[in-house]
């Protein structure tokens, strides 16, 4: 089971983190796997750590926020390995800022990125997908779409939108072999979370609200992003998946 050989799997914002985790767990299971983020070096890098580890890795260099550029790089991949099978549409950004202050500016940003372009560059590759009767699409939610948290506002808003809009593509690609999916992440200790987890304070509480009492590791995200995308969760459609130790179903 949960055999990728074959497949190539394209995971934007891979050059570290949750899709570097998830790059690393797929292409460990046989999938050919394309890295994206915007810094070269970093995702060279990154790159060449997989091919270290007997993982077909190649990088596609491109701004997700930059939508046309980025539909061209995705054209590329598809011309240079033939198709596209798992897409992870995982790239995100953070803006902390209390409601009452939080530019308007910020608020598109985070909104756009986190949004608007996985949802037009989603659109494009399960365009593909749909043509082929087969594909696996997999998007980064998160559980403070589910539960509220103070200084995020653009980031939930992101977030709860992208939840409602895999159940909205589910019916959508219902009857065309694509699936569409989101894990919710907890706290994972990335660069994204790095003020957090230096805040002592905030480790304090976390892992006395977290019921497996600590943080989430990108690997923990990286087994639950190869379930929704293995050929055989053909049944799992629609779901936000959260990975969590527990965080929220307990209180
Ligand atoms: N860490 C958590 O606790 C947590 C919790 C819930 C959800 N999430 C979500 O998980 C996803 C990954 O986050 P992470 O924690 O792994 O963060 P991270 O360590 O900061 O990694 C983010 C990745 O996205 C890339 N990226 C950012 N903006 C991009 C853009 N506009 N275009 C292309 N690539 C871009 C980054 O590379 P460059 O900067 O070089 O572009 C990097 O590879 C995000 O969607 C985040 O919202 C994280």
């Amino acid at each position: 089971m949960f055999d990728f050989s074959g497949q190539v799997a394209l995971i934007t914002g891979s050059s570290r983190g949750i899709g570097l985790a998830a790059a690393r767990a797929l292409g460990q299971q046989g999938a050919e796997v394309v890295l994206n983020g915007r810094d070269a070096a970093q995702l060279d890098a990154a790159a060449a750590s997989l091919r270290d580890e007997g993982i077909a890795a190649h990088v596609a260099c491109f701004d997700i926020a930059e939508v046309d550029k980025a539909i061209e790089a995705v054209e590329r991949v598809r011309d240079k390995l033939g198709k596209i099978d798992v897409f992870f549409a995982n790239a995100g950004i953070q803006h902390r800022e209390p409601l009452l202050s939080f530019p308007l500016h910020d608020f598109e940003r985070v909104v756009f990125t986190n949004l608007t372009a996985q949802w037009a560059l989603a659109r494009h590759i399960a365009a593909a997908m749909v043509a082929q009767e087969y594909g696996r699409i997999v998007f980064t939610g998160s559980i403070t779409a589910i539960l509220g948290r103070k200084d995020i506002t653009a980031y939930t808003a992101a977030k709860a939108a992208m939840h409602g809009l895999v159940r909205q593509w589910s019916a959508e690609f219902a009857d065309s072999g694509v699936t569409v999916n989101a894990i919710a992440p907890g706290y994972i200790k990335t660069e994204l979370t790095k003020k957090l987890w230096d805040d002592q304070s905030f480790n304090t509480w976390l892992q006395g609200r977290t019921p497996q009492e600590r943080w989430g590791d990108p690997e923990d995200i990286a087994s639950a992003v190869v379930f929704l995308a293995a050929r055989e969760s053909r049944f799992v459609t629609g779901q936000i998946l959260a990975v969590d130790g527990g965080l929220s179903s307990t209180m």
